[in-house]
């Protein structure tokens, strides 16, 4: 059967601000939630420095899904010998036309990039948007204009001003909502004439602690809160975007991973069935509009005892619903009975080989979870992450003969291609995560490696940032000129 995907399908690349762009302190950004956070390993996690009232320094665990919680009065601080990625990423910001092209030399017509909130609001509570912030965004969507690619927005990508965290909560205060609404709108009309696709959030239903969300504590009734938070904003924004964009769509980005039950004993079958609903849970609020009736087993699960919704909610998440369901899929999971909820790395898959930081590559995982976002929510689909975290060794012109990666891209590719051909499920289109090496997330490090560009930088961000096409760069663009034919 033939790989070829129908006209008109998007095909790119996706980057987060703090993991790519750099300048933090440069062009009136403010600090961002995300800039206190060290680098880290696959056995070190990364943490935040942060100092008590008493200059105590305390340094909390800021894995995105296992986060330590923060006291309150904990103020973050900056060490002299600590490496926070952030600050310079891998300089987007000032190598953005070289990047861009380097992305149109593969055809790339969608490159899916998140703004910074602290560039456009540096505090978040500013009445007035930082023009040099907004500017930075207009050369890029210009830039990209040259080559005929379209963005794909990602309003806030696992990150806030720092401020808004400290002084508010993060999302687990309702005046957020506040803050994200005007920011967004001032995307909206700045934008909102080039950029038709928009990302409410980045994987709303994996991120939690001070880093992505700005709360101090990221489990239980905070938790709950803070995420119902994020669904009356999205609904808001949406909402208010469609008013002021009348062609625009919207999505939010959910991290898929489908937890396949260890066994077929029935009590690992309804394991894995409650977990999934841990995911399932966002993306039937946000995309169908209303609470599923399971909502209040997993609140009990949870100690959720008293989330506070107010009496217009209910509408907004009916008004506010996605137009699209956007997905990250790395890899799939396994999980039976006793397992914890936020079972990480989940029980391992005898059937499924792992990369070098555990996690199964599973291309057919692919194709069952577009089935089965498409069958639950019937809405058209967008894949705007995926890709290989890999050890790459450069040669000494930066060159690296990645096969590995043209692998496991060719294998969840043709999953993709099947599901779009023999399943009909509808797919916007597809973003490689990331096109340019950058940072990890959840490990801070420069060696767990997507693109199909080199970047000459260490763990440490030494390295003259040189750009070099891998093997894959080619490979992909073949791929891309044919529209899937060639794979
Ligand atoms: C997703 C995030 O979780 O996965 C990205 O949206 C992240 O920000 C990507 O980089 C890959 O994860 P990691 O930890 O390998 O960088």
């Amino acid at each position: 059967m033939s790989k070829e995907l129908p006209k008109g399908f998007l095909w790119g690349g996706a980057t987060a601000d703090f993991q790519y762009e750099g300048g933090f302190d440069e062009g009136g950004r403010g600090i961002s939630s995300h800039d206190y956070e060290t680098d880290g390993s696959k056995e070190q996690p990364r943490h935040h420095t942060m100092k008590m009232p008493d200059g105590t320094i305390i340094e909390p665990n800021s894995s995105f899904i296992l986060a330590d919680p923060v006291p309150k009065d904990a103020q973050p601080v900056f060490l002299d010998d600590q490496y926070y990625p952030s600050h310079k990423a891998v300089d987007f910001y000032h190598h953005y036309k070289e990047d861009i092209k380097l992305m149109a030399g593969m055809g790339f017509n969608v490159y899916r990039f998140s703004i910074a909130w602290s560039r456009i609001f540096p505090t978040g509570e500013e009445d007035r948007p930082n023009e040099a912030g907004l500017k930075f965004y207009d050369n890029v969507i210009n830039e990209m204009a040259k080559y005929n690619m379209e963005p794909l927005i990602t309003i806030c990508h696992d990150e806030m001003p720092v401020n808004l965290a400290l002084k508010y909560d993060g999302w687990n205060s309702r005046r957020v909502i506040d803050d994200y609404v005007k920011y967004a709108k001032v995307l909206f009309e700045h934008f909102g004439d080039r950029c038709k696709y928009w990302l409410t959030f980045n994987e709303i239903n994996a991120v939690r602690g001070f880093g992505p969300t700005g709360v101090h504590n990221s489990f239980g009734q905070d938790r709950y809160q803070a995420d119902h938070n994020m669904f009356v904003a999205s609904a808001k924004v949406v909402k208010m975007g469609h008013a002021l964009m009348p062609d625009s769509q919207f999505g939010t980005m959910f991290a898929m991973s489908a937890a396949y039950a260890a066994t077929c004993k029935p009590e690992d079958m309804f394991h894995s069935l409650q977990e999934n609903r841990e995911n399932w849970y966002f993306i039937d609020v946000m995309g169908r509009g209303y609470y599923p009736r399971y909502a209040q087993e997993i609140w009990d699960r949870h100690g959720v005892k008293d989330l506070q919704m107010e009496a217009d909610d209910e509408k907004i998440l009916k008004e506010g619903q996605l137009d699209f369901i956007a997905f990250s899929y790395y890899r799939s999971s396994t999980t039976k009975a006793g397992d914890d909820w936020f079972n990480v790395g989940g029980s391992s898959n005898p059937y499924l080989k792992e990369t070098p930081w555990g996690w199964p590559v599973d291309p057919l995982g692919l194709r069952y979870t577009m089935n089965e976002i498409y069958d639950r929510i019937q809405k058209p689909i967008f894949i705007v992450e995926n890709g290989m975290g890999a050890i790459d060794k450069a040669d000494e012109n930066g060159y690296v003969e990645d096969d590995y990666r043209i692998d496991y891209l060719k294998d969840h590719l043709s999953a993709m291609a099947d599901a779009i051909n023999l399943d009909h499920v509808p797919c916007l289109g597809y973003t490689m995560w990331a096109p340019i090496d950058l940072v990890s997330l959840s490990t801070g490090e420069m060696k767990k490696r997507y693109g199909f560009v080199y970047v000459d930088m260490d763990d440490k961000g030494n390295g003259t940032l040189k750009r070099t096409p891998k093997k894959s760069y080619n490979w992909m663009k073949r791929i891309i000129e044919t529209n899937g034919k060639a794979l």
